[in-house]
């Protein structure tokens, strides 16, 4: 008898006496597979290799049943089959046998927060209420400052204790002030404070399809001795390569923005075209994309946070996070994502 026709036999007994376990996993640890894969050494070493290989075939058959069985026990509640429910065809969405599927932006974030975690940045949340404070004055817009304007901020009529109201906030540059502080720490241990924040953002704009007022940004900030802005592109061609899995090359203009000193706006060479077709949709036939703001950090947000900015420098950047999104899954309304479509939902 031929080594794989033990195997065949194997597999038959395997399979009759799965039938009869009450804890079907048991048929992964039973002693007729560990003798088959104690068989491989004592083979004449030609045929080891396709052995072991058909060995494992056995192996994960029966792994991948075990998985179904338990997914079809535990995981599915039961259905009372007796229950009336609605089969009208008009609502097709509201029949039970359906499952829900994980948002499109909550999978991307998994993937970004992937992304930094293995250049060892830590993941915060922001909020959904925050203060002038966090929003302007710890980010060097003083009161007054006429860039406080571009925000397009809600405001609440409830005023805090400064007679101030609150605000939702509208990028999540207001988490850089608290992260500084949380992390400071690490600066003194000689390591870097490395953090990102995807979370969600609010304006109170226009809507069309690039305009929502509810969105997503990626925040980032990296404080150490010695940062430059060789690094801050550096990690942003990085981050963008891994996410689009491909060579991108990357643009980066003078820009403004009061909490960074020098500023930059970040373009990537269009992911589609490439540059190649005049009529992409993407980029609008430029071969550029506008991504994100970027800089380094301004010294006098490093001091709101009691952090001496002749000793430590930084960057920090921000993303919108709908358009990484947008531009990777070539989806041509920002609309779609807060619209609670069904169809458009069940595509990712
Ligand atoms: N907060 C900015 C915005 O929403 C984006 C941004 C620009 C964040 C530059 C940054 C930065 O951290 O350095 O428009």
């Amino acid at each position: 008898m031929s080594s794989h026709d033990d195997i065949a036999a194997v597999r038959d007994q395997l399979l009759a006496r799965y039938e009869t376990l009450e804890t079907k996993s048991d048929i992964l640890k039973s002693a007729e597979l560990k003798q088959l894969f104690g068989k491989i050494p004592s083979l004449p070493p030609a045929e080891r290799g396709a052995f072991g290989q058909a060995i494992n075939q056995l192996s994960n058959e029966l792994k991948e049943k075990v998985a179904a069985d338990a997914h079809a026990a535990n995981e599915l509640p039961a259905i009372d089959v007796t229950a009336p429910f609605d089969t009208n065809a008009s609502k097709p969405d509201l029949l039970p046998s359906q499952h829900g599927t994980i948002h499109p932006l909550t999978q991307e974030i998994a993937k970004l927060s992937d992304i930094f975690g293995r250049m060892g940045y830590v993941v915060e949340q922001s909020r959904e209420i925050d203060d002038q404070y966090h929003m302007f004055e710890a980010l060097n817009f003083p009161k007054g400052h006429p860039a406080r304007d571009d925000y397009d901020t809600f405001m609440t009529e409830e005023k805090d204790t400064d007679g101030e109201p609150f605000v939702a906030p509208a990028h999540t540059s207001t988490m850089q002030n608290r992260i500084l502080k949380k992390y400071k720490q690490n600066l003194a241990d000689g390591e870097a404070i490395a953090a990102i924040v995807p979370d969600r953002v609010f304006r109170n704009e226009d809507l069309d399809a690039r305009h929502e007022h509810t969105f997503y940004q990626l925040e980032g900030i990296y404080v150490a001795k010695g940062v430059h802005a060789g690094m801050l592109i550096a990690t942003l061609q990085k981050f963008l390569e891994e996410y689009y899995g491909k060579k991108l090359d990357v643009r980066v203009n003078p820009f403004y923005f009061p909490f960074t000193e020098p500023s930059f706006e970040f373009a990537l060479s269009c992911p589609f075209c490439e540059g190649k077709d005049d009529s992409c949709k993407v980029c609008s036939g430029e071969g550029w994309v506008e991504l994100l703001g970027c800089g380094m950090i301004h010294p006098n947000v490093l001091k709101a946070a009691d952090i001496d900015p002749n000793e430590y420098t930084g960057f920090a950047f921000g993303c919108g996070i709908d358009r990484l999104v947008m531009m990777k899954h070539q989806i041509e309304d920002v609309r779609h994502f807060e619209s609670a479509k069904l169809d458009f939902l069940r595509q990712f």
